[in-house]
């Protein structure tokens, strides 16, 4: 097989709001066709990060009264565990706020630097007198010059729809501190993208096959301009201190504009991956030269960044540039942009806290991508109706139908897979099944399955093995109905798994098989052998629950915040509006903005994890020894639903055996080799499965979801916590 090497990114999410159900279309369709890469047997690293520079950061941690670094760890951790809850499995999860990404913007600079494409240039903007800085344009309000609407963004008015730029505002304002703002001028950074060597080498890389989708790539011809017109403008990349970046190297008070150092993250996560991965060497991603693969899964409202300016500056840096740039449309919900007010604008956080199941919407999600720019539609009645009729209507029951009288009856054991028609179809379709995954029409693959499974569903109504359980000498026969039904699950639960890898991994418990690959399609079950006891893999959804989520995220439409704050300051909407000015200028038409997070919503307020114990003192605490574990090996146990059985390493001689209730939240084999922290002077406890020497810290809510701890990069096994 020819194992390719795959470097594949999500768009890196803005440190200051939480995720939500938009976020996670993209973050689930990347996931999705990693996984498949790595059942593929492939090389795939998937890679991604924090997005923390920015002026909307540094205001908002200014605001919370912390510093942008407290802030930017806080949501790492608020990401990272909303990305775990839904399953979404990177290889790393980094920041943009790295020595490594500084490393990747000096060289990127100092490179097109040398190549002649940076020019320094004064230019006049907004400066806010009081607050003494510039004033990006979403902090600029003032009277829309078209209708006269308030209180409008210096962008773009809402009433209205007008485009235009904060100078043309009457009566502009500081949105930071309601200032009135005056021009200043200042010297700026320009990469030279009017460049003939840019424009040329865009004009072919925007036409390579396959390199954007047909959509894209005509919106890029639009922006380019045809041939001679160069419609392209130098690009802005710096911005003046006061802000949080990373500082131009030679030029004091200049910092790199965030989305520069945005896209280089992906190079600075994939260096600090290859740092503790055996094997893997950076320069076979980032260098010309490699047959390497390199592809962006984005939101269709990035484009511009991603198609023309990230390549552009790869290409005269030295680097290599993307294979195929994969890009999407926005989540609606009930066929409407997600609405706080309607209680649509749902976050992950929510979902999972209402126990509803995360492989309920990557199905779902799943179910409605096909690799286009389209937008996606998540109808909430449609998602009760496919989740129950597909998932456990379909693919579940027939286990449930089946297992039970293998157990039972054969004691556990199976007898031969034959040559069911049924099993063959479901072996034979495993190309076209495979061959719509790589092309990201999941949809497809996924209609494909639930039509296997309406086959397998029929050899079973037919066959009626409970009728033949009933009837005396028909025990082979029951038999060899049951394998074939099982056999035909496991052929369904492969082709489903990099969408439901979790209960991938119960069924694979339940059918006592190894991690399924794809390759596994051609080795059926063998006779004789011995599954586990069936346990019951997924519940209905139930459409209260739909229901209690959305009640959950509905916000009263009370008064919002004064209006000298920016209601929605989101990061986003403020790169995509100076953006869009630079693309109106450069194309004469302006892409459309995307429905866009706000600025911390879903933060909770309450202790989720309930009240606060009665105060200690410094003994009590002072009496507890922790300390940090190098996890030597999970596993399963045997007979026990809630327990992983872990060796520790504290720098004993002897490493300790710790049973720990995480069972549900983690993959034994994602443990191993990760730093945790333990009690260590707990008393040792007999368990039904051996001694306990031990235990490990897990925070929890009221909601799903464990969380071990991890502590920073440094820590060595052994090390007191205190
Ligand atoms: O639009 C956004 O949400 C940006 N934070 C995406 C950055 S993607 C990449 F360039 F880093
Ligand atoms: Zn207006």
């Amino acid at each position: 097989m020819n194992r390719r090497k795959i470097l594949v990114t999500s768009a890196l999410p803005y440190a200051n709001g939480a995720i939500h159900l938009g976020h996670l279309v993209e973050y689930i369709q990347t996931d999705i066709w990693v996984r498949f890469q790595k059942m593929q047997g492939h090389d795939c690293q998937y890679v991604c990060a924090d997005d923390t520079h920015g002026t909307p950061i540094m205001l908002r941690a200014e605001k919370e009264g912390i510093t942008p670094e407290e802030l930017i760890n806080r949501v790492h951790g608020e990401h990272s565990r909303d990305f775990a809850g839904f399953l979404v499995n990177f290889d790393n999860y980094y920041t943009t706020h790295s020595d490594e990404n500084r490393w990747f913007c000096e060289d990127i600079y100092t490179q097109l630097k040398a190549a002649g494409l940076i020019e320094v240039r004064s230019i006049e903007q907004y400066y806010d007198p009081v607050k003494e800085m510039f004033l990006p344009d979403r902090f600029i309000k003032g009277e829309c010059p078209k209708c006269g609407a308030k209180d409008q963004y210096g962008d773009n008015c809402e009433s209205c729809g007008a485009a235009y730029t904060p100078s043309d505002l009457k009566d502009p304002y500081s949105a930071v501190s309601g200032a009135k703002p005056v021009m200043r001028a200042s010297e700026h950074h320009f990469f030279r993208l009017s460049d003939a060597r840019c424009q040329a080498f865009l004009r072919e890389f925007t036409r390579r096959e396959g390199v954007l989708q047909p959509e894209a790539a005509n919106k890029m011809q639009e922006w380019l301009g045809a041939e001679g017109e160069d419609k392209l403008s130098d690009w802005d990349i710096s911005r003046d201190s006061p802000y949080f970046g990373f500082q131009i190297p030679g030029a004091p008070g200049k910092f790199f504009y965030v989305w520069l150092d945005a896209p280089i993250g992906y190079f600075g996560s994939l260096r600090n991956l290859a740092a503790r991965t055996p094997g893997l060497d950076e320069n076979t991603y980032t260098r010309p030269g490699s047959d390497a693969e390199m592809y962006h899964f984005i939101g269709k409202d990035i484009l511009y960044f991603h198609a023309l300016f990230w390549p552009a500056m790869l290409e005269h840096a030295g680097y290599r540039v993307p294979t195929k740039i994969f890009a999407h449309g926005f989540l609606t919900v009930d066929g409407a942009k997600m609405s706080k007010s309607r209680g649509t604008f749902i976050t992950a956080e929510s979902y999972l806290k209402q126990n509803l199941n995360p492989e309920w919407l990557r199905y779902y999600y799943a179910a409605k991508l096909n690799g286009s720019m389209e937008d996606l539609d998540l109808n909430l009645t449609d998602f009760v109706a496919r989740v129950n009729s597909d998932l456990v209507g379909k693919y579940i029951n027939i286990a449930s139908r089946c297992a039970g009288f293998v157990s039972k009856r054969f004691e556990g054991k199976l007898a031969a897979v034959g040559t069911n028609e049924v099993v063959m179809a479901l072996r034979g379709a495993a190309t076209l099944i495979q061959e719509c995954f790589e092309q990201r029409d999941f949809a497809r693959a996924l209609r494909e399955v639930m039509l296997l499974a309406d086959q397998a569903n029929g050899y079973i109504a037919n066959a009626a093995p409970w009728v033949m359980a009933k009837q005396e000498g028909r025990e082979a026969e029951l038999h060899a109905v049951c394998t074939e039904a099982l056999e035909m699950f496991r052929l369904l639960t492969l082709y489903l798994k990099p969408v439901l890898p979790k209960l991938a991994a119960e069924v694979e418990t339940f059918l006592a098989v190894p991690p399924l690959s794809w390759s596994d399609v051609a080795t059926p079950l063998p006779e004789g052998h011995r599954i586990n006891d069936y346990k019951h893999l997924m519940t209905r959804l139930d459409p209260k629950q739909v229901e209690a989520l959305v009640e959950a995220n509905r916000e009263s439409l009370a008064p919002t915040a004064p209006a000298v704050v920016p209601p929605k300051a989101a990061e986003s909407q403020q790169r995509h509006a100076e953006h869009q000015q630079h693309v109106a200028q450069a194309a004469g038409e302006p892409p459309s903005p995307r429905p866009s997070p706000g600025m911390g919503e879903g933060a909770s307020c309450g202790l989720s994890g309930g009240p606060l114990s009665p105060e200690i003192g410094i003994d009590d605490f002072s009496k507890l020894d922790l300390r940090i574990a190098r996890i030597v090996n999970a596993e399963h146990v045997e007979g026990a639903a809630k327990l992983l059985k872990l060796t520790l390493d504290i720098g004993e001689e002897k490493p300790r055996q710790v049973f720990a209730g995480i069972k549900s939240a983690y993959d034994p084999a994602t443990l191993v080799g990760r730093l945790t922290v333990m009690v260590a002077n707990l008393a040792p406890r007999k368990m039904k499965f051996g001694m306990s020497e031990g235990m490990v810290l897990a925070a929890s809510g009221e909601g799903p979801g464990l969380f071990i701890l991890s502590p920073d990069e440094g820590a060595q096994p052994g090390m007191r916590v205190k």
